[in-house]
C-alpha cells in the first residue's frame, strides 16, 4: 500500500495514540493534532509530524488537512475532566472538525462515536456523539463511523487499581450485565484497515468489540490478573447510572453470549481485524505499580 497521510485528532490520547501508532506501523504519514505540542514528544519519537490544534475552534484545521488522504476525528465531553463532561463541547468539536473536513475536501473521514451513539438514547454520553454521526451524514462526507464499545483498559488503568487491590470493582450497573468490550489497540488497527481500505468503508457504521463479559466474570478475572480475590458492587449513585445509561440485562444470558460472539467473528471477516479476547488482553497487560509501591 502507497505511503499516505492521515491526520489524527485525540493522537495524545488512549484511541488517537493507538490510531497513530496503526498507520505509523503500516508505513504512513501521520500528522497528529493536539491543542500542546509540548506533550506531544513522544509521537515525534514514534515518527509522527506534530501539528497544533482544536477542534473546538478549527485553529490549525485547514493547515493539519492540506492534501491529507484522511482524517481521524475524535471528539471528547471530557476536555475539562471526567468530573466536568461539557456535552456541547463535544457536539462543537464534532461540528468544527467535520466542516473542516468538508471544506478541505478530505477524502475519507473515519469519525470515532461508541457503542450506543444510535440516537434517542436519552443518556447525554451518546447523545452527543449521535448528533455528530448525524452531522457527518448530513454533510455528505466520504467516510466511517466507528462505535467502539467499552474500554478493555479502563480496568487495568492506574486510577482503577488502588480499588482492585482493595477486593473491589464497581459500576452502575448489576452483576450479570454483559459489557461489550474491546481493546484500544484494536481500535488503532481498525481504524487504519478502514482507510486503507478506502471507498469500502464510506457509508458503514462499524461497531467495534472483541469480548462481552458479565461484571462478574470481570471482577474474577481482574482478580486473576492482579493476583486476589475481587468481587463487583453495583454503584448506587444515581448521578452515575444517569451518566452511562441503563444496559439492558438480556433475557437468556447464554443466546445473548452466542449472539455478540457471532457478531465479533462476522467483524473479523468482514473487515479483515482480529479482535482481542480479554483473556489475552489481561495476559499482555502488565500490572502497573502504584505510587506508593514505586
Ligand atoms: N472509555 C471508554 O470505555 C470509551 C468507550 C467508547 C467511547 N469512548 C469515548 O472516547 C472518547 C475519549 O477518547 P480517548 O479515551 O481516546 O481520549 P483521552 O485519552 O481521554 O484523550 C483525549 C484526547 O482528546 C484531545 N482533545 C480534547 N479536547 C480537544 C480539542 N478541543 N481539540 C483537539 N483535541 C482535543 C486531547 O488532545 P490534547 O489534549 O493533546 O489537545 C486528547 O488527545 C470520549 O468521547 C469517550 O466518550 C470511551
Amino acid at each position: 500500500m502507497a505511503r499516505r497521510i492521515f491526520v489524527v485528532s485525540g493522537a495524545t490520547g488512549k484511541q488517537g495514540g493507538a490510531v497513530t501508532r496503526s498507520l505509523l506501523k503500516r508505513g504512513h504519514s501521520v500528522r497528529a493534532l493536539t491543542r500542546d505540542p509540548a506533550k506531544a514528544s513522544n509521537l515525534r519519537t514514534l515518527g509522527a509530524e506534530v501539528v497544533e490544534g482544536d477542534l473546538r475552534t478549527g485553529k490549525g484545521l485547514p493547515e493539519a488537512l492540506y492534501h491529507a488522504d484522511g482524517f481521524f476525528i475524535l471528539t471528547t465531553p471530557f476536555d475539562k475532566g471526567f468530573d466536568t463532561p461539557d456535552y456541547d463541547s463535544e457536539r462543537r468539536q464534532g461540528r468544527t472538525a467535520l466542516g473542516a473536513a468538508k471544506s478541505a475536501g478530505t477524502p475519507h473521514v473515519i469519525l470515532s462515536s461508541a457503542t450506543g451513539a444510535f440516537g434517542d438514547s436519552g443518556v447525554s454520553l451518546f447523545e452527543s456523539k449521535a448528533a455528530n454521526e448525524r452531522r457527518m451524514k448530513e454533510l455528505e462526507l466520504p467516510g466511517t463511523i466507528l462505535r467502539p464499545a467499552t474500554f478493555m483498559d479502563n480496568f487495568t488503568s492506574a486510577w482503577g487499581l488502588e480499588s482492585l487491590r482493595a477486593g473491589v470493582l464497581s459500576f452502575p450497573a448489576p452483576a450479570e450485565t454483559r459489557v461489550e468490550l474491546v481493546a484500544v489497540s484494536d481500535i488503532g488497527e481498525a481504524a487504519a484497515s478502514v482507510f486503507e481500505l478506502g471507498s469500502v468503508g464510506f457509508g458503514e457504521t462499524i461497531d467495534l468489540t472483541g469480548d462481552a463479559r458479565t461484571f462478574v466474570e470481570i471482577a474474577r478475572m481482574l482478580g486473576s490478573w492482579i493476583g486476589r480475590s475481587v468481587h463487583f458492587q453495583e454503584e448506587a449513585d444515581p448521578r452515575a447510572k444517569e451518566r452511562f445509561g441503563a444496559v439492558p440485562t438480556a433475557p437468556d444470558p447464554e443466546e445473548e453470549r452466542r449472539r455478540i460472539e457471532r457478531e465479533i467473528e462476522a467483524l473479523e471477516k468482514r473487515w479483515g481485524l482480529h479482535m482481542t479476547r480479554f483473556p489475552t488482553f489481561l495476559g499482555s497487560t502488565p500490572v502497573p505499580r502504584l505510587d506508593s509501591e514505586r
